[in-house]
């Protein structure tokens, strides 16, 4: 938590995946905000000129659920509940919330019901992004109702007299158009917040940092080919000088093909000869990793493996003697999907928040130059440091790399058949409500992108719905079978995602997408035990995603490509946003 003498705005953290994005949002507009604890005592809010209460995983009537000191609502200071932070108000003004039956993820319709200072500027209907399950059925007394949403009849709400306002949707994605207008309306014209906010984000400020953290040490650096290691470790070149920053790239065996080629290249183009080694460590990581199929279990097993690693290149190699200290691109949605705020739930543990890496945290040896940046933030930083453009504009990869992408189970099962389609008994991380999920997947018999939405709403045993693309055997043919993570299945998925990546560059595609996963999941036939998912997204810092619609033309030439690969019996296309569904499958 970052407590400001001078912030105009604080925003509390209710444990919402979102919280550090509101932040940014108020940023953006010229006034300074804060993040703070929500439990903070209000007379900490004096000179404040609004509060925003973020959304949260957690249910108001939950023992241990993030509360709020009741006084900031009758401080006289304006007040903004987003999500959980409007069921907090509602709960403590004495209005009802409920358990929501069906929960209302992404994309809705909201429809003004009366004029307000805070949707004031929008048009009366408007899309909303939404993330809930409970939600408030009886408004508090002296609130009026301000918008509804099919589903959320109180969507909006708003008390003038005393400057209390929620809305039940996230205004600060971008899949609320209108939500920076919203966030405005109420900094600007309700909280009357001073514009004076100076973002002093520049390189050289960015080094200072670098260079007062490090102090007399050098880094070492793990580097992945990725924009967020690139661009920090370029930051590290330019801080700290060569002589004192090493590199080491380690191929582990899960990494896309012909990457280790592509980073060597690059490296030799950022004039960063000589400071990066290459590591072959492709045995011990699948060596590691035999028998593990639960995804935070890989995640776990990958991320200690880098340790161990980077220990045992330390001393073999005398890389860099006497004091040293680990640099990583860790970006800011790293840290809150890992559980790394105060109250945000567990998503996913990243790599570069392991248990041997918090040690180092503690310890103070650890530098992140971009712990508080978003990804196109980190690509504005890297254009400025002249970081070739086919390097920035890479799709994000994860660290675990095609290991999480390849899911596995331990048991074999059968489908089972319903009224909208096939269940497939093979679970997959999803976010919903602020939470982790962990449930199977359904295959659609029929419909598209807005059939798949309203089963997601609908359904609470599924997190993902999928339509199939085409089979080398009809889908009631297929079954799930005991699958790990081997070297045959690496190379399948592997051998998949190259195809997938050369034809989406090749149509020029992949430039209209922000990522474009490929997974294979244990569901075929005997002689082709797998099938490949698409998971084509647009975002635009990750947090949030839309699946994307791939051209028909596009969409028959991945089948035809991906059904001639050995092993693999169908091509699936994920037609589910984030949330529920998350970017990666795992
Ligand atoms: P999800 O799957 O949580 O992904 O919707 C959000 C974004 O984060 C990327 N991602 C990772 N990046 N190390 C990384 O550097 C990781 O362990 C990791 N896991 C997910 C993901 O590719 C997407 O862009």
């Amino acid at each position: 938590m970052s407590a400001s003498a001078t912030a105009a705005i604080s925003v509390l953290d209710a444990g919402g995946q979102y919280c550090h994005l509101i932040a940014r949002k108020i940023r953006e507009l010229g006034v300074e905000a804060e993040v703070r604890a929500s439990d903070t005592p209000a007379n900490e809010f004096a000179g404040r000129h609004g509060i925003v209460i973020s959304g949260g995983p957690a249910s108001v009537y939950d023992a241990d659920s993030p509360s709020i000191d009741p006084a900031i609502l009758s401080a006289g200071i304006p007040v903004l509940g987003i999500c959980y932070g409007l069921q907090l108000i509602a709960h403590h003004c004495g209005g009802t919330v409920q358990k929501g039956e069906r929960g209302e993820f992404g994309l809705a319709e909201l429809r003004t019901l009366e004029d307000s200072a805070l949707l004031a500027g929008t048009p009366p209907g408007q899309q909303v992004w939404m993330s809930h399950r409970d939600l408030v059925t009886a408004m508090p007394e002296g609130f009026r109702r301000v918008a509804e949403t099919a589903s959320c009849p109180y969507s909006a709400i708003a008390d003038p007299a005393r400057r209390l306002y929620g809305v039940q949707f996230h205004p600060e994605v971008v899949h609320t158009p209108h939500g920076q207008r919203i966030l405005s309306n109420f900094v600007l014209d309700i909280c009357r917040a001073p514009r004076d906010w100076d973002p002093v984000h520049s390189i050289e400020a960015l080094e200072e940092q670098i260079r007062r953290s490090v102090g007399d040490r050098n880094v070492f650096f793990f580097v992945s080919g990725g924009v967020d290691s690139t661009v920090a470790y370029t930051l590290c070149l330019r801080a700290l000088g060569a002589e004192r920053v090493r590199g080491v790239y380690v191929d582990t065996g899960l990494m896309r093909e012909g990457e280790t080629d592509f980073v060597r290249h690059t490296f030799d183009s950022l004039h960063a000869e000589g400071t990066l080694a290459i590591e072959m460590a492709c045995e011990e990581f699948l060596g590691a990793l035999q028998g593990a199929s639960d995804p935070e279990q890989k995640r776990h097993i990958i991320g200690e493996q880098f340790v161990a690693l980077q220990e045992r290149i330390i001393e073999t190699r005398h890389l860099l003697d006497g004091h040293w200290v680990l640099g990583q691109g860790t970006i800011y949605p790293d840290t809150i999907e890992s559980g790394g705020t105060a109250k945000a739930a567990t998503i996913k543990t990243h790599h570069n928040r392991v248990a041997g890496i918090q040690k180092l945290l503690e310890e103070g040896r650890v530098v992140e130059p971009l712990a508080q940046f978003y990804k196109d933030e980190v690509r504005a930083i890297g254009r400025q440091l002249n970081v070739p453009d086919t390097l920035l504009e890479r799709h994000p990869f994860p660290g675990p790399g095609l290991a999480i992408r390849c899911l596995c189970v331990e048991s074999g099962a059968s489908m089972v058949r319903d009224a909208d389609g096939w269940v497939v008994p093979v679970n997959s991380v999803g976010v919903q409500g602020d939470s982790r999920s962990y449930k199977p997947v359904l295959i659609l018999t029929a419909g598209g992108p807005r059939e798949a939405t309203e089963v997601i709403n609908r359904r609470h045993d599924v997190n993902r719905v999928t339509a199939c693309l085409g089979g080398n055997a009809p889908v009631d043919a297929l079954s799930v079978r005991p699958s790990g993570l081997t070297a045959a299945r690496l190379a399948t998925l592997r051998r998949a995602d190259a195809i997938v990546r050369r034809l989406s560059h090749q149509s020029g595609f992949e430039t209209r997408v922000w990522q474009f996963p490929v997974i294979l999941i244990p569901l075929g036939t005997a002689d082709a035990p797998d099938s490949v998912v698409l998971r084509p997204v647009h975002s635009v810092d990750g947090m949030t995603a839309e699946a994307v619609v791939l051209p028909d033309s596009l969409r028959a030439a991945m089948a035809a490509e991906l059904l001639a690969v050995r092993g693999v019996a169908a091509v699936l296309l994920d037609l589910t946003h984030k949330p529920p569904g998350t970017i990666e499958w795992e």
